[in-house]
């Protein structure tokens, strides 16, 4: 980052005397003011919960260009990665920083199918849960765990362990949500198969069964790829920066990106796929299109609690590129399983026409973001419900591992620790419990 000439000045109305604020720039973006010697030099501290408008590091990882909906891994636009490349070449990108050459391409994914294997001791810990678990409380758990079976890269502080999680945690992810899977429904795992792709070997881990050859259908292992590139890395968004706030305190890897998974969970945030499927479902229950209307006077009442799921973005004030990319692939997945007609699609594209010309959206400017799409492909590859979210984990640990490396590489990183402002009782004496009213 560059110290730029414009300054800040803070002042004061009580007479406190002024302070000056340096301003640094990035490359591109909105520049920031350093506030790291306020609290030394006025005795307060700034108050911004929920980080609107602060900046919890510096990165030259992903940028998001929320008024334009633009998005760029490493300096590439997403359109480019997700039509160009596959979701290996994007970890590459998102890990090292640049683009694989064909000789590094093959060493990486080499690197990657011979790790795709868990340890067999991994199988017992699924026998705890019980069947009906949700598979990210199933995925938590084995994430973390693996933090017990690795031991040779649990220290974050060493760049070979670093790099070693790095590709152990990509290369078993699917291995893991296959396995949350198959425990789920009750059929046999299914070991990864190392003539396969990333996505085919995912698929074929999914719906393959001892019985038969699995063969893996070109469409739907691009789709999946596709919607892995898309879900990969997207600035400090709250899993990343409960990642990065983990990691900061020098625990392994495993646990931090298990805390990532845990985070990701939620209907705000990872978990808005599964909510908006649902939502979906439930909107053509009760009559589908006909009842769009209806619904989203709901979602317009506040006291009614109902959100559109899949619409709105913290940072994404116009399309989110990806949920475009995302209705594509929907498009290519449907047309190849003769589900044009799917009605769950048809009432999302009718939901979005309504929304996209309601006053009430375009004022928030609230546009469909990755979510929106995203398990009705999923949903029609096959993907049960409760596990959209276990597969935008699986996707998004490259991105978590490359901002946690990004942090514990850069030498000024300290632990996390976030101050308050207190608003409880000051300091009062305790009564002795008879005396208590
Ligand atoms: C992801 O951060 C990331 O980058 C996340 C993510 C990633 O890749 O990591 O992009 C993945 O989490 C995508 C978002 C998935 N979540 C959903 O689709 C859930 C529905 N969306 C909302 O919960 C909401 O839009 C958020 C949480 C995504 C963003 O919330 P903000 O930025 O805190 O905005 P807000 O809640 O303050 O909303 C601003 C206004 C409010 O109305 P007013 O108080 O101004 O009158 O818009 C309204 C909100 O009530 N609003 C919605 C809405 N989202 C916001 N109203 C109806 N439906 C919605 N979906």
């Amino acid at each position: 980052m560059k110290l730029s000439d414009n300054k800040a000045t803070l002042s004061f109305s009580n007479g406190k005397s002024p302070v000056e604020l340096p301003v640094y720039e990035g490359t591109v973006g909105p520049d920031v003011i350093d506030i790291r010697k306020l609290y030394g030099q006025t005795g307060m501290f700034t108050y911004d919960p929920g980080f609107l408008s602060t900046a919890s590091c510096q990165s030259a990882i992903t940028y998001i260009d929320g008024d334009k909906g633009e998005l760029l891994y490493r300096g590439y636009p997403i359109e480019q990665l997700a039509v160009n490349c596959d979701y290996l070449e994007t970890c590459y990108l998102l890990l090292y920083g640049e683009l694989p050459n064909a000789a590094q391409k093959e060493e990486f994914d080499q690197r990657v199918t011979r790790h795709t294997m868990i340890n067999e001791q991994m199988q017992f810990f699924l026998r705890g849960f019980r069947r009906d678990a949700h598979p990210m409380a199933i995925l938590t758990g084995l994430v973390g765990a693996m933090s017990a079976f690795y031991h040779d890269s649990t220290d974050i502080n060493n760049p070979e362990h670093r790099d070693i999680a790095a590709i152990r945690l990509i290369a078993k992810l699917p291995t893991l949500v296959a396995m949350a899977y198959k425990y789920g429904v009750g059929a046999p795992y299914q070991y990864p198969q190392n003539n396969l792709s990333y996505a085919g070997n995912f698929l074929r881990m999914m719906f393959g069964n001892p019985c038969e050859e699995y063969k893996v259908n070109p469409v739907l292992e691009r789709a999946m790829d596709r919607i892995f590139i898309l879900h990969a890395d997207h600035e400090q968004n709250a899993s990343t920066s409960t990642v990065r706030l983990c990691g900061s305190s020098g625990t392994n890897p495993f646990a931090a990106i298990a805390a990532g998974v845990a985070c990701l969970w939620g209907p705000a945030h990872g978990g808005a796929n599964e909510a908006c499927l649902n939502m979906l479902e439930q909107i053509q229950a009760s009559g589908g299109v006909a009842k769009v209307g209806e619904f989203m006077e709901k979602v317009k009442d506040k006291s009614s609690g109902v959100k559109l799921m899949g619409f709105g973005h913290r940072v994404y004030k116009n399309y989110d590129p990806r949920a475009k990319l995302m209705q594509e692939t929907c498009n290519e997945v449907l047309a190849e399983l003769g589900l044009e007609k799917d009605p769950l699609f048809a009432l999302a594209k009718q939901l979005e026409k309504i929304a996209l010309e309601d006053d009430y959206f375009v004022q928030r400017k609230l546009y469909p973001n990755v979510d929106f799409y995203s398990g009705i492909v999923q949903r029609a590859i096959g993907i049960p419900v409760n596990l959209f979210t276990g597969i935008f984990a699986l996707a998004r640990t490259v991105g978590w591992i490359a901002q946690l490396n990004e942090m514990i590489s850069d030498p000024e990183y300290k632990i996390g620790r976030p101050r308050q402002l207190f608003t409880g009782h000051t300091t009062r004496t305790v009564k002795p419990l008879a005396e208590r009213g």
